[in-house]
């Protein structure tokens, strides 16, 4: 078979009403990526064009698909779901290939690899019908799947809410994905029974039609975990969990050091560089990107964020939309978000929160700070407790901090300001108008001692260092 004889279907048209949700189950992300996203990249790394049946929540599924720029893909509208052999049924005058793959939606972790066995398997046996099986005696956790049930040389699929038989005996389970010869599909799909007691047109049900007709129906295995269906939130966490611990260990592959692996969550999309140590409860998500040689400290978590080689984040830290210089040092407890960049080799010490802000290189602001809407040049010191005042209740205004500048502990500084280079502030300033370079600024009321004034206002005795209220 070439690939031109191909076609793939995928249906995600179903109402998700197992997981109790307003959105359909196909938005519900593992690891970062849609569940949909998952088999439709499947089908792509295999070149086979694609039609997408869609129903329930259709706008938001195709707004995301259309998102992912997806080749060769067909929208097909079901508009009343009444059942995966319904759905298929929707699709027909769409079909042209001499084979037409079927997949629901819901089959997260099939790899590219399992539907490639399929297709050799089909052709190679010259199968009418072949299809994805998987061993599971587990009366409990097969909930929700068909079972594989053989006599007399005759196949078919019951569902789990029809099966009575044993397990044990019928030990595999139906994985929904499929490979059906275009002139049977043809042939039989409009002539699907409605089951009564569920209201839906089973496409399962042509197993039993090509099995019971002598035609040829290839079954392939698969392992379990490759096939699990998620039809409820249960489902989706364990097929989280599964995803995060193959990501996990792909990234150990790659010389990624993990110091409590079951802890840490890493979004499918992330990179890591070799070397690098990630300790417990750290979570990396979306498009992150971590050097070499870096160390991410416990509980830790960095989105949509590039941290050049080198970096230490200190346990506590949150970095988001922000970009991250060589061997730079952040945390414990600091905040770096909203487009905010800290050059290499400056530290954003503990309690210190940066947003919207950029920060040069070798620039220490070490305690307990707020940096908004700033420029910070290089070699700037930062002083514990400074407060750029951006916001004047109704605009963000600009702070700007040039080179080798020392801003002085408890400064607020209110901008709009410009603080010139190799510039100082004294402790306790208010900073409203601009310093020039080189100057000392200070802003703050001066100190007036008042000798002996604390006896007159408490009448009080002053005793070996401690103040005595008198009886
Ligand atoms: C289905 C199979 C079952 C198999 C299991 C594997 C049927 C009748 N049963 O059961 O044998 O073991 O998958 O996971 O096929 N959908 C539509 N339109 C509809 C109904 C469903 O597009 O009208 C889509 C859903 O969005 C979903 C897929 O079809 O992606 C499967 O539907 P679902 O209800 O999850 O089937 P299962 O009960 O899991
Ligand atoms: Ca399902």
């Amino acid at each position: 078979m070439t690939r031109k004889t191909l076609q793939a279907i995928i249906l995600a048209a179903g109402r998700s009403s197992r997981f109790k949700s307003e959105t359909s189950k196909m938005l519900f992300t593992i690891c970062g990526q849609e569940m949909i996203l998952y088999p439709l990249k499947t089908v792509q790394s295999l070149s086979i064009p694609l039609l997408l049946v869609v129903g329930y929540r259709k706008e938001s599924i195709r707004r995301l698909v259309d998102q992912h720029g997806f080749e060769a893909i067909t929208y097909i509208e079901q508009n009343q779901q009444l059942g995966t052999g319904h759905a298929v049924a929707a699709t027909m005058s769409a079909w042209y290939a001499h084979d037409i793959l079927v997949m629901n939606g819901d089959i997260p972790l099939v790899t590219p690899q399992l539907i490639r066995e399929l297709i050799e398997q089909h052709e190679s046996s010259k199968a009418v019908v072949s299809f994805l099986v998987a061993h599971n005696s587990d009366p409990s956790s097969s909930v929700g799947y068909g079972r594989v049930v053989q006599h007399d040389n005759c196949i078919s699929i019951v569902e789990n809410r029809d099966f009575t038989g044993d397990p044990h005996v019928h030990s595999f389970v139906n994985a929904g994905i499929y490979l059906f010869q275009r002139d049977f599909l043809k042939q039989h799909i409009s002539s699907l029974k409605t089951h009564e007691n569920s209201r839906e047109i089973y496409l399962p049900d042509l197993i039993e039609i090509a099995s019971k007709q002598g035609l040829k129906v290839t079954m392939v295995t698969a392992s379990f975990d490759h096939i699990r269906g998620i039809n409820t939130l249960k489902e989706l966490w364990i097929a989280e969990q599964i995803k995060r611990a193959e990501i996990i260990e792909y990234w150990m592959s790659q010389g990624v050091r993990f110091t409590h692996a079951q802890s840490v969550h890493i979004d499918l999309d992330v990179e890591i560089g070799d070397g690098t140590c990630i300790e417990s409860g750290v979570q990396l998500f979306f498009k992150t990107r971590v050097g070499r040689q870096c160390h991410l400290g416990a509980f830790s978590s960095v989105k949509n964020s590039v941290l050049a080689n080198h970096v230490v984040l200190k346990s506590h830290s949150i970095v988001e939309d922000a970009t991250i210089g060589e061997s730079a040092v952040l945390g414990p407890f600091a905040y770096v978000h909203d487009n905010s960049s800290i050059g290499a080799r400056s530290v954003v010490g503990f309690c210190v929160e940066v947003s919207k802000s950029s920060v040069d290189q070798v620039t220490k602001i070490k305690h307990l700070s707020y940096i908004g809407s700033g420029h910070i040049g290089s070699k700037v010191t930062i002083g514990a407790g400074t407060v750029f005042c951006n916001y004047d209740g109704k605009n963000k205004n600009i702070t700007i901090v040039e080179d080798g500048t020392f801003i002085g502990s408890n400064n607020s500084l209110v901008a709009p300001v410009t603080i010139g280079h190799d510039a100082m502030t004294g402790a306790g300033s208010t900073i409203t108008q601009n310093v020039p370079p080189y100057t000392l600024a200070i802003g703050r009321a001066r100190q007036d001692n008042k000798e002996g004034y604390v006896h007159k206002i408490r009448g009080s005795v002053h005793i070996a260092g401690a103040i005595k209220t008198e009886d």
